[in-house]
C-alpha cells in the first residue's frame, strides 16, 4: 500500500507523523520505505546525515533513466529505508511546468518499487502543488494530520476538494483512510472541543488514537531517532505505536 500524508498547512505534525508511522510501521515487521517530498527535508535528516546523500527525490521525479535503486538509503531503523530530499526539489516545480505528464511521474516510478515494500509512505510539503499532487497521483490512501488547534479544521475544504479532483479522474484509487488529531494537549479545553469537532466532521475516519503533544516527540529528530528508539516508553511512542495498528486494520 501507498499512504501519503498530507496537509497544506504548515506545523500540523505531518513530518513527524510520516516518521513515526513509519518506524512503528517497520516495528509491525512491514518492510517500509519513506519517500521524503518535502524540501525542508525533515524526514530525511532524521534519518540520515546529509553528506551520505548524493541523490534523492529530485533525481527520482528528473532522471528518469538513474534506477531507483540507487536513490534508496537504509536507516539505521530495521525494514525502514529512505528516498530522501535535498533543497534542489523547490526547483522542481519549475522544472516540470509545461510536462503533459507532471502530475505522474511519481506514479511511474512508484510502480517499480512497490513490489519490494509492504507500505510506501509519502511525506510532503505545506502546498497542494505539484509535488503534492504527484504523491496523491501515486497513492491508494491519504492520512490527514489535524492539528488540535483553533484553526484546526480551516483549509480543510481546499485540501478535501483537491482530493476529489484526484479520485475524479488521475487517481479513482484513492482512498481518505483517515483523519489523525495532532498535537493535542489534555489540559485544555479547546484541545477537546476541537478533537470532538473533527470527530463530529470527519466520523468514522477519525483514528481512534490521539497524538498528543509532547517534548519527546519534538526532540526525536534531533536525535536523528525514532521515538520508539529516543524515548520508548514516552507517550508518543505508545500513541504512534497505536496509530500503526490502526493503519494496519484499514489497509
Ligand atoms: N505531538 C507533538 N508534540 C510536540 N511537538 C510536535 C508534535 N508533533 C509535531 N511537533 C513539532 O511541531 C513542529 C511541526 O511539526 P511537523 O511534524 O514538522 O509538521 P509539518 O510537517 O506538518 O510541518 C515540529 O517542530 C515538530 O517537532
Ligand atoms: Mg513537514
Amino acid at each position: 500500500m501507498i499512504i501519503v500524508i498530507a496537509n497544506q498547512k504548515g506545523g500540523v505534525g505531518k513530518t513527524t507523523t510520516a516518521i513515526n508511522l513509519a518506524a512503528g510501521l517497520a516495528g509491525q515487521r512491514k518492510k517500509v520505505l519513506l519517500i521524503d517530498l518535502d524540501p525542508q527535508s525533515n524526514s530525511s535528516l532524521s534519518f540520515l546525515e546529509p553528506e551520505r546523500v548524493n541523490g534523492g527525490a529530485y533525481e527520482l521525479f528528473a532522471e528518469p533513466s538513474r534506477s531507483a535503486d540507487e536513490l534508496v538509503y537504509e536507516t539505521a531503523v530495521p525494514n525502514l529505508s529512505l528516498i530522501p530530499a535535498r533543497i534542489n526539489l523547490a526547483k522542481l516545480e519549475a522544472k516540470l511546468i509545461g510536462d503533459f505528464d507532471a502530475a505522474f511521474k511519481l506514479r511511474d516510478r512508484v510502480e517499480k518499487l512497490k513490489g519490494k515494500y509492504d507500505v510506501i509512505l509519502i511525506d510532503t510539503p505545506p502546498t497542494l502543488g505539484i509535488l503534492t499532487v504527484n504523491a496523491m497521483v501515486a497513492a491508494n490512501h491519504i492520512i490527514i494530520p489535524i492539528q488540535s488547534s483553533y484553526f484546526a479544521l480551516e483549509g480543510t475544504d481546499d485540501l478535501l476538494e483537491t482530493i476529489e479532483r484526484i479520485r475524479s479522474t488521475p487517481n479513482p484509487d484513492l482512498n481518505l483512510m483517515g483523519v489523525v488529531v495532532t498535537l493535542f494537549d489534555r489540559r485544555t479545553t479547546i484541545s477537546k472541543d476541537v478533537e470532538a469537532h473533527i470527530r463530529s466532521v470527519f466520523g468514522k475516519k477519525t483514528f481512534k488514537t490521539v497524538i498528543s503533544r509532547s517534548v519527546r516527540l519534538e526532540e526525536s529528530p534531533a536525535h536523528k531517532k525514532a521515538i520508539f528508539d529516543y524515548a520508548p516508553r514516552s507517550s508518543g511512542a505508545a500513541e504512534y505505536q497505536s496509530l500503526s495498528k490502526e493503519v494496519l486494520k484499514r489497509a
